[in-house]
């Protein structure tokens, strides 16, 4: 587990209690954990242990059988994702990175759920507007670079069936979004995208204080 919980408000202590009276990581999982880790400090950008149980748990709660994922990087998230969709699901992932999304593949293929998982490269905005215009999904995960978020709400939203949900990673960003002296361009993309959300009248929102801030909207039928 990693040392330093992404809930940048629990002490490490409290996060490791979490983490341990829920479905912990698996064998599979710790190894990918361990292994993102020897990346260096880019391996922060993996979701918390227990927002991938969260993940797992939801995707199975919905029933969901297709699923995108916009920002992979080692492939954490999906894993969990893939798993919960079952047999014959589909989790179409996004992103730029040969390297970091190879990784996952090794992990996706160990877990037996890589014939789940299409792995789309390149700029994941390009990937959403070439879907074919009757592309729906039943869950939707944003957890890519921060300024673009607003664009792929854009594109995704239309593509959630009505009652699906739709998760978007780091929406409190640290707590920099009420950090009055914090004003760079992505916890300002973060701070609108959060406005954005909360009042628009086609979605039902929840913010979760689940790892680095977890909203979890659903799609109003
Ligand atoms: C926060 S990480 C994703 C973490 C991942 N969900 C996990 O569980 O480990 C963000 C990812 O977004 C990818 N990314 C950044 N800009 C992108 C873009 N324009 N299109 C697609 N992916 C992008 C990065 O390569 C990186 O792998």
């Amino acid at each position: 587990m990693p040392d330093h919980p992404k809930s940048f408000f629990l002490s490490p202590e409290i996060h490791r209690y979490l983490v341990e009276h829920g479905t912990p990581p698996d064998p599979l999982q710790e190894e990918l954990i361990a292994e993102t880790a020897k990346l260096g400090g880019i391996a922060m950008m993996q979701i918390a242990p227990e927002q991938g149980a969260f993940m797992t748990m939801l995707t199975r709660l919905i029933g969901a059988t297709r699923a995108i994922e916009i920002g992979t990087f080692t492939g954490y998230s999906a894993l969990c994702v893939a798993r919960g969709l079952g047999p014959g699901g589909r989790l179409l992932c996004c992103d730029v990175s040969e390297e970091w999304t190879s990784i996952g593949r090794r992990y996706w293929e160990r877990d037996g759920v890589a014939d789940r998982i299409e792995l789309r490269l390149g700029p994941a905005l390009d990937t959403l507007r070439s879907l074919p215009s009757d592309a729906s999904f039943d869950m939707a995960f944003i957890d890519a670079d921060k300024q673009n978020y607003a664009n792929y709400y854009g594109e995704v939203l239309p593509r959630l069936r009505p009652n699906g949900v739709l998760l978007v990673d780091n929406v409190l960003w640290g707590g920099r979004v009420v950090d009055p002296d914090a004003d760079d361009a992505d916890v300002k993309a973060i701070r609108a995208f959060n406005d954005q959300v909360a009042a628009d009248d086609r979605v039902d929102a929840v913010m979760l204080p689940l790892g680095d801030g977890l909203t979890l909207a659903r799609k109003r039928a």
